[in-house]
């Protein structure tokens, strides 16, 4: 297992470029399927997450090619329609392959999928779609196969389920006939998946609001740019906050990020939001912020409550955050308890109380955003702290110690030699 270890007290200071949005990517990698000749995207970023996206189009058939941070995909080729369980085991994105085999080949056979262990994260609301759109749907030892003729149809989301919406956008071009989401994820990912597929030809009116028309006609090709990833640029502003730092983020998305912004400020930074770029300030010590209650787009993300969390750890005064997205995502507070947080949680809600100082501990990254805010929280404590499971980190953060070191982070990446995996823990 690697490990991180970060000496902090030393304000952040320094310019970065932000990554290409790994929420956006995988959808538009599993989205590649769909086209009839094929896609070429730009700014991906290097993740582990986006490995295994492409480990899973090249195992159904496809032709991956990736120089850089472009990626070409050819799926003339696809001729699988089942997914490993080890590759749908690596991300929860792996279950946004099943609408674009449905719209491909008409069926498809996968299992659960991983991701972040945020509490359950059923597919539910995948399925209803699906089954709405025509597909059977049957479960056998494990597995689910999917099948069926799609056509199109009225299909209201009880949650605006951010991947559901994907898989149904996906899933629906692949229909004879017109489909509409009703209740849709907003969110700019979601947008961004649209516009490619526009880019190639497919007809879908509403993007980026609560209701959208997919006209059933699979894309020809495409060629496109990721946008900026939110939650990353999210992660850099809230550890340059909690360190009293100071930094400039270019290629980043003001509008994609206003909730978080605004509490920030509120927090005393100062925000000066550029064309394509971001600068922040911050004072030597943040101030408690009003509560911040995380909902789907626009409202405040949930990706980016584990990092704000970790930024107020030293701020004067309370803050109540309300975890209203997911059923489980305060994985982080013991971390941010053993280096000296205070921090309550009752059920949904926590109550951080700031502290004038933290200590280094040694902890271990359980989720990708919760292992974020074990490193600004490090990065201001007093003393060294070592962050393992680092497995999460990768599937998220492109070069995340480099960038923490270009900075001015004292981090170093110690590496143990053994690869590690998700969730795999030292022998004893
Ligand atoms: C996407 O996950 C993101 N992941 C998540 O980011 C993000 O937190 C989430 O959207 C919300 O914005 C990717 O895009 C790869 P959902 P997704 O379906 O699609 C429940 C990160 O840190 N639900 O909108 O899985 C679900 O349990 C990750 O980058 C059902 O009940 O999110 C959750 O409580 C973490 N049934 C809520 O809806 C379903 O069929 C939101 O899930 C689907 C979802």
């Amino acid at each position: 297992m690697d490990y991180l270890w970060i000496r902090g007290g030393r304000p952040l200071a320094g310019e970065i470029v932000c990554q290409g949005a790994k929420n956006s990517v995988l959808p538009l990698l599993a989205g590649a399927i769909v086209f009839r000749q094929g896609c070429r995207i730009h700014n991906c970023p290097q993740l582990t997450d986006v490995e295994a996206a492409l480990a899973i189009l090249t195992r159904l058939g496809c032709r991956v090619r990736r120089t850089g941070g472009t990626v070409e995909v050819d799926p003339t080729g696809l001729t699988g329609n089942r997914i490993p369980r080890a590759l749908m085991g690596a991300m929860r994105s792996s279950v946004l392959f099943l609408g674009p085999l449905l719209a491909r080949t008409g069926s498809c056979c996968l299992c659960q999928p991983g991701g972040c262990p945020l509490g359950s994260r059923p597919i539910d609301l995948h399925l209803l779609g699906l089954q709405a759109l025509g597909a059977e749907v049957e479960r056998a030892e494990g597995w689910l196969y999917c099948r069926g003729k799609l056509r199109g149809a009225a299909i209201t989301l009880p949650f605006p389920s951010v991947g559901a919406t994907e898989n149904l956008i996906l899933a629906a071009l692949g229909a004879e006939g017109t489909t509409t989401i009703y209740n849709a994820a907003r969110e700019p990912e979601v947008a961004d998946l649209i516009a490619m597929l526009s880019a190639g030809g497919a007809n879908i009116a509403g993007g980026g609001s609560a209701m959208l028309q997919i006209t059933g006609g699979l894309p020809q090709w495409a060629e496109y740019r990721v946008m900026p990833d939110r939650m990353a640029a999210a992660t850099y502003l809230c550890a340059a906050a909690g360190t009293g730092g100071e930094l400039r983020l270019l290629e980043a998305e003001p509008r994609h990020l206003q909730p978080v912004l605004q509490a920030l400020t509120a927090a005393g930074c100062t925000i000066s939001p550029g064309a394509g770029e971001l600068h922040l300030k911050a004072p030597a010590r943040l101030k408690a912020v009003s509560p911040v209650r995380t909902a789907p787009y626009p409202g405040f993300p949930t990706d980016a409550q584990a990092p704000l969390m970790a930024a107020l750890a030293r701020s004067r005064g309370v803050t109540v955050f309300e975890e209203n997205v997911f059923a489980s995502r305060y994985g982080h507070v013991p971390a941010l308890q053993a280096m000296g947080a205070n921090i309550r949680t009752a059920g949904a809600v926590a109550a951080l109380t700031g502290v004038p100082e933290l200590h280094g501990a040694q902890v271990e990254a359980t989720d990708l955003r919760g292992g974020a805010a074990m490193v600004i929280a490090a990065l201001q404590a007093r003393g060294i702290s070592r962050i393992g499971g680092l497995a999460h980190l990768n599937r998220g953060y492109a070069d995340f110690p480099r960038q923490l070191e270009l900075l001015g982070g004292d981090v170093k990446l110690e590496r143990r030699g053994l690869p590690d995996e998700l969730g795999r823990t030292e022998p004893a």
